[in-house]
């Protein structure tokens, strides 16, 4: 679903980051590029810059969240800028004011980029429809439509594990009906010319037909995964779904978890990535989770390293547009 407003100023530059859908390759390997410069290794120490000096980011998490709304919060500070966590739930919008009221107000107070998670889809558009014009909005995870940075991660440790995206078979497992994190890997991967796609999913939790073109569709796990690369493992969205839609645990893992035997039947060298927070036991196995093909906490490491490409490109787009 393409966002009402754009993400481009005038001169071509990223203003707001809202979905991956039409990004196109080249913006998105730039983007990788200049991440990559701040890969630090766990244990490591953090890369600093001062590019976001003097310039104030504001998170607005209505859904709760641990390694986005901490790692846009490093990457800002690591670039200098000021951060502001709005708690909502001790925020006026308990008091019953609007979104738009609170982006205003915190407007007021000099917040030049909002980065904003919703359970609604459609918010962070809204609001990039109608903040001022220096200021941006980035996209931290709207209901199931998009997670773009997620998206933008995703790739970012498929290219550091796998050096290509052009021969790879790429296996997305799970709620890929509910799933942000599938919609914005689906356009980031198309993007980047990964020659198979495949969507596997019990017929419950597919994507509704028409969406998803291009990809393959798959209902049984040990098909889906087969001479895979990379198996990327979802997580069962249940705040997404009723209690009757909701599938039995023991049932779900007996059918769609990933454990060693489903693990053995992808290439030897595949990766295995989940977004995470895992539903150890249901759709995977803390064995696989845990293991050596897993490059979950990568998958962290890199969240910060991509959240400072983008604050430093809309920002460096902004400058440049004044
Ligand atoms: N992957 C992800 O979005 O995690 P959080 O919900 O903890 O931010």
């Amino acid at each position: 679903m393409k966002p009402a407003v754009g993400q481009l100023r005038p001169d071509g530059s990223l203003r707001h980051l809202l979905t991956l859908e039409g990004l196109g390759r080249e913006r998105i390997e730039r983007l990788l590029e200049q991440a990559q410069r701040y890969v630090c290794e766990i244990g490591g120490v953090a890369p600093r810059r001062s590019t976001l000096a003097g310039v104030t980011v504001a998170n607005l998490f209505t859904e709760p969240s641990t390694r986005t709304r901490v790692s846009f919060e490093l990457a800002a500070k690591r670039l200098g800028a000021e951060v502001v966590n709005l708690e909502v739930q001790l925020s006026s919008r308990v008091k019953g004011e609007s979104m738009l009221d609170t982006v205003y107000t915190l407007e007021a107070l000099h917040v030049d980029v909002f980065v904003i998670r919703d359970a609604e889809a459609g918010v962070p558009g809204l609001v990039a429809a109608h903040v001022d014009p220096h200021v941006s909005v980035l996209s931290a995870g709207e209901g199931s439509v998009e997670h773009p940075t997620q998206g933008l991660l995703d790739a970012l440790t498929i290219a550091q594990s796998k050096g290509r995206f052009d021969d790879l078979v790429v296996a997305i497992v799970g709620d890929i009906r509910h799933s942000r994190v599938a919609r914005s890997a689906w356009h980031a991967l198309a993007a980047l010319g990964v020659k198979e796609l495949r969507i596997v999913a019990p017929e419950g939790l597919m994507a509704r037909p028409g969406e998803f073109p291009g990809c393959r569709r798959i209902d049984r796990l040990d098909e889906g995964v087969r001479d895979a690369d990379v198996i990327m493992m979802l997580r069962i969205q249940k705040e997404r779904m009723s209690h009757t839609s909701l599938p039995d645990s023991d049932r779900y893992f007996a059918e769609f978890g990933l454990d060693p035997r489903r693990l053995a039947l992808a290439r030897p060298d595949a990766i295995v990535m989940h977004p995470q927070p895992m539903n150890r036991g249901i759709e995977i196995a803390s064995d696989v989770a845990d293991g050596p093909q897993s490059v979950i906490r990568t998958q962290v490491r890199n969240g910060v390293a991509v959240r400072m490409a983008v604050l430093e490109s809309v920002i460096a787009g902004r400058s440049a547009a004044s």
